[in-house]
């Protein structure tokens, strides 16, 4: 009788999860698809603040969707640098210009970027109990990667905001966890 009964709460359970998991899913973002990572030539891939490289024969996932918005999207916050010569590569794709890493600026994943309309918006990035706002300058491609005008870096994840380090200090984040934050962000 107990065997009976618990089989029929493990039924329910079981019922209950897949249910859930089929209705969260239609509002999911999918992979579009897929790059094989190619080994940079020498010289390629600037690593100097722990921009990750594309491994040879490694599989990463594009999007050509990011998560919903809403008014507490979570994201990952990145480090960025929107300066010649830095690690962003070339100037900012909303308006064609390198801008200073003590200017809050970022960078959205593509399925946010969404095709420029969010150039030269502001967004609020919410961290730490601490608030800054920061400019939309370019994007930070989820659809490709892996080859040189990407700096044979893997494409990016579909929720990143990547940002300049004005942002990172404005969040009181401390120098040495700079690169990797959960954070919200909304349209300002
Ligand atoms: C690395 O970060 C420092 C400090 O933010 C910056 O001055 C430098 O230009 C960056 N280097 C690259 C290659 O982006
Ligand atoms: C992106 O915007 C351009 C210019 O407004 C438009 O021509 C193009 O169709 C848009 N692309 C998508 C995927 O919406
Ligand atoms: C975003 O903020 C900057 C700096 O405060 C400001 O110059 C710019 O006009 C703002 N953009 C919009 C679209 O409000």
């Amino acid at each position: 009788m107990k065997v009976c009964t618990s089989t029929a709460s493990l039924v329910v359970l079981i019922i209950l999860v897949s249910t859930k998991c089929l209705c969260s899913e239609a509002q999911q973002c999918r992979p579009s698809g897929r790059i094989i990572g190619k080994k940079p030539p020498p010289g390629e891939c600037n690593q100097e603040n722990d921009s990750e490289c594309c491994v040879q024969g490694k599989v990463y996932t594009t999007y050509t969707c990011s998560p919903a918005v809403s008014g507490q999207t979570k994201a990952e916050l990145t480090l960025n640098s929107f300066e010649k010569g830095g690690d962003g590569g070339g100037p900012s794709a909303c308006d064609n210009q390198y801008h200073s890493d003590d200017t809050p600026v970022v960078a959205l994943s593509t399925g946010w970027f969404n095709n420029m309309s969010r150039c030269l918006h502001n967004i609020t990035i919410t961290a730490n109990g601490k608030s800054v706002v920061a400019m939309v300058v370019d994007e930070c491609d989820s659809t490709m990667g892996c080859d040189q005008d990407h700096d044979y870096q893997p494409p990016c994840s579909n929720n990143i905001v990547d940002a300049s380090r004005a942002v990172w200090k404005a969040l009181g984040v401390p120098h040495a966890h700079w690169g990797g934050l959960q954070i919200t962000w909304s349209d300002a």
